[in-house]
């Protein structure tokens, strides 16, 4: 299957239409190997030595992966958060960095505190401004800068070109945290990102049922050789079992991630301007900061993450979540169910999530279900 003329349903459905040659086998054995062979005159040509460096049990989900990006190589990891920080443990102490103000709260905690006191100099801006960006980037100073787009919990958009290109001009890479548009709602190598990154925990995975990350990069490029190192290195390697899992989870993410954009989209529409819910925030609203540009950047779907700001406060806002039976309170996104929180709890002192924000993850469930289910919370929150 050529991934340059094949469209992303089918590599996903098919995995890149790969079969094992040896037993015919439509779906791939799991390599649960730690070590492999030396040759008799003391080489490795297998290429493959041990399985905290590589494993072909990555192989078949790198390859799709890389595939659907449009990259050169991916890489799994043991979490998102492990692919993540690998990006930023490839710099060096000294380095400045860019990262967004709004952005995955655990991942700017550990920029702000273990990235910090490692020597990275880690500058917080709003990503979603060119401008902000241009005027906070110092040449040859700064090599890196981080996008999260949508970015958690708000759902603000940052161009990735017009980004990428002053990150250039400025001899930064770029890298994006793409994990809710997924490859199928954006493609950043496209549009000018180094190395794209996912939860892959999420979406890409789908079932809610195994912790993964990955990174893709556009070329081979010495910064994606570091990264190699910190991953073989520090040991952030995906289990044998869960890459074939992952690998699972991929066939029908161009089927999952529709029908959660498309429920996303129509529970963003229902309760904007309900009587109950200060603000609705999703990309897909054209009042939504944002919007434009993701209308732009975003093929077939703004994804299937919103957050609702519930009238009344914080306490109204927990009051919906405790309410809701087909939402399920837990923290977490792009699973086959709806999930529910309240962002601010989670996140603790500094949280840019406003006290009544309701963070939510659309699943694959009959989007009356869905809706009804927040009407009659939003309904008894407020009794
Ligand atoms: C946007 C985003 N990036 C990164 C992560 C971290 O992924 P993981 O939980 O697999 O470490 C998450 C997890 O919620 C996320 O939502």
């Amino acid at each position: 299957m050529d991934p340059k003329t094949t469209h992303p349903d089918t590599i996903a459905a098919q995995a890149l239409g790969w079969i094992d040659e040896r037993t015919r086998a439509v779906t791939p054995p799991i390599h649960l190997s730690s070590t492999y062979l030396r040759d008799p005159d003391n080489q490795y040509r297998s290429g493959r030595v041990y399985a905290r460096a590589d494993n072909p049990a990555f192989d078949q989900a790198e390859a799709v992966l890389c595939a659907l990006e449009g990259g050169a190589q991916a890489m799994l990891f043991a979490s998102g958060m492990a692919s993540a920080t690998a990006v930023f443990l490839a710099l060096s102490p000294g380095d400045h960095v860019l990262a967004p103000k709004v952005m995955y709260w655990s991942l700017r905690n550990w920029l702000m505190n273990f990235a910090t006191q490692w020597g990275l100099q880690v500058e917080l801006i709003d990503m979603i401004d060119p401008a902000a960006v241009q005027a906070a980037i110092q040449p040859g100073k700064t090599k890196l800068v981080w996008i999260e787009t949508p970015a958690n919990p708000l759902w603000t958009v940052t161009d990735i070109a017009a980004t990428a290109a002053i990150a250039r001009q400025a001899g930064a890479a770029v890298a994006v945290d793409s994990t809710v548009a997924t490859p199928l709602l954006t493609r950043p190598l496209e549009l000018g990102a180094d190395i794209v990154m996912h939860a892959a925990t999420k979406y890409l995975n789908g079932h809610t049922d195994l912790i993964a990350g990955a990174l893709v990069t556009r070329e081979d490029s010495e910064l994606w050789q570091r990264i190699r190192k910190v991953r073989a290195q520090i040991g952030g390697t995906l289990g044998s079992f869960e890459a074939w899992l992952l690998l699972r989870g991929m066939r029908t993410l161009h089927l999952r991630v529709r029908a959660a954009c498309a429920s996303a989209q129509r529970i963003a529409e229902h309760f904007n301007g309900h009587p109950l819910v200060a603000e609705v925030l999703y990309p897909g609203l054209t009042q939504c900061h944002g919007h434009a540009v993701a209308a732009r950047q975003m093929r077939g779907g703004f994804g299937g993450m919103l957050s609702i700001r519930a009238r009344g406060g914080e306490a109204a806002a927990i009051g919906v979540a405790a309410h809701t039976q087909i939402w399920k309170r837990a923290t977490s996104l792009g699973g086959t169910e709806s999930l529910i929180e309240h962002r601010a709890s989670v996140e603790g002192a500094g949280t840019p999530a406003p006290a009544d924000l309701l963070r939510l993850s659309a699943g694959i469930e009959d989007v009356s279900d869905l809706i009804a289910d927040l009407e009659q919370a939003l309904g008894r929150a407020h009794a």
